[in-house]
């Protein structure tokens, strides 16, 4: 089969690499890709969705992945689907589970999956007063909206989350992102990613993952969107990853299908395991990076016909296998980064 991998970072390399091992893949494209992956796949120089389904339709690809989120919260999938395209990826109204912590936020109280407490606000003045009458510090800001993993502030006194909150919602930072926020609990614990094929219904978690967010070494600095991970992470025991299925990913499938927004591609789980069990950090609607770079290396089987079950709704979790062994990436960053 033919496929396509939109996108042009290091995990859509780790998507192409690993797909175009697939004993049932036979080309190879990126759109728009980057010169390093010239090795593995066709670079085809193409923006907009338009030419990308123009593309898709003439080459008769006959499965495209999308890496990052914007494309999926902008509606590619629709727009494949509707021209019955197969698409590896979750509808716009899907998305919205990473587009919108609001949205995420109330799908998990609503269906009882743990996450950290929380409030939404889009009024300053609750928001402050909101601030003031807490007394538990650190607290946990976040800009409602996409900030590519970098709205999010852990304000360790009440001075700096109020001027956190004002400048989310006077829009100084996070651009667009910051119109409403979410106010939550700190929780304490040990992070891990896990990353799940979805059919709509089924979902089978990946190899757990961990990735390290912090610019510096040991920890130190600004959060980014990761400077490395390695999988699998120790803290996911199997007894953690049963209850990982059991309190967190079969709910949140079953509670998308039944509210009209099946999800199917790749679910991404940021979870926290605290001491009392795990709880979910954030929802992301694609694979993660730098995850995606240490998971597919321990994947065993065929890649392409996982996504096509997916995108077909017959996932099989015996096609989903694993090698033993670990594996490990590392970012390598501009200067400045995560500021300009
Ligand atoms: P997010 O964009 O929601 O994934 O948040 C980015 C990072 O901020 C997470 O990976 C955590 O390291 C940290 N974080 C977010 N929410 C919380 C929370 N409620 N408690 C503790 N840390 C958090
Ligand atoms: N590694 C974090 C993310 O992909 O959002």
């Amino acid at each position: 089969m033919k496929v396509l991998v939109i996108g042009s970072g290091g995990r859509e390399h780790a998507l192409l690499w690993r797909l175009a091992q697939s004993p049932s893949v036979t080309e190879v494209y990126a759109i728009p890709g980057n010169d390093g992956m010239s090795n593995v796949a066709h670079l085809i120089p193409l923006k907009g969705h338009e030419d990308i389904l123009d593309f898709a339709r003439l080459m008769k690809v006959d499965l495209t992945v999308a890496g990052p989120e914007t494309v999926l919260t902008e509606g590619l999938a629709d727009e494949f689907e509707a021209q019955g395209l197969p698409f590896f990826g979750p509808s716009k109204a899907a998305a919205r589970i990473e587009g919108s912590k609001g949205f995420a936020k109330n799908l998990m109280k609503k269906y009882d999956i743990p996450t950290a407490a929380y409030e939404v606000f889009t009024d300053e003045d609750k928001a402050v007063e909101y601030l003031k009458n807490n007394r538990k510090y650190p607290i946990v800001i976040k800009a409602d909206g996409l900030a590519a993993g970098k709205g999010v502030i852990i304000a360790q006194s009440e001075e700096e989350a109020i001027d956190s909150v004002k400048d989310m919602l006077e829009g100084h930072s996070f651009g667009g992102a910051g119109r409403s926020v979410v106010i939550e609990e700190f929780m304490e614990g040990e992070e891990a990613s896990v990353l799940c094929f979805c059919d709509g219904t089924h979902v089978v978690p990946m190899v757990s993952s961990q990735d390290h967010k912090r610019i510096f070494d040991n920890d130190k600095g600004p959060n980014t969107g990761g400077m490395g991970a390695y999988a699998p992470a120790p803290v996911m025991t199997d007894e953690m990853m049963d209850e990982v299925k059991v309190k967190i990913l079969r709910p949140i499938m079953a509670a998308m299908k039944k509210e009209g927004y099946p999800f199917k591609g790749c679910l991404y789980a940021g979870l926290m395991i605290t001491d009392e069990g795990p709880k979910v950090v954030e929802f992301n609607c694609r694979f993660g990076d730098p995850e995606t770079e240490a998971v597919l290396p321990l994947f065993d089987g065929d890649l392409a016909q996982v996504m096509l079950e997916c995108v077909h709704g017959n996932l099989k979790k015996e096609d989903v296998k694993w090698k033993k062994g670990c594996a490990v990436d590392v970012v390598m960053a501009s200067e400045g980064y995560p500021g300009s």
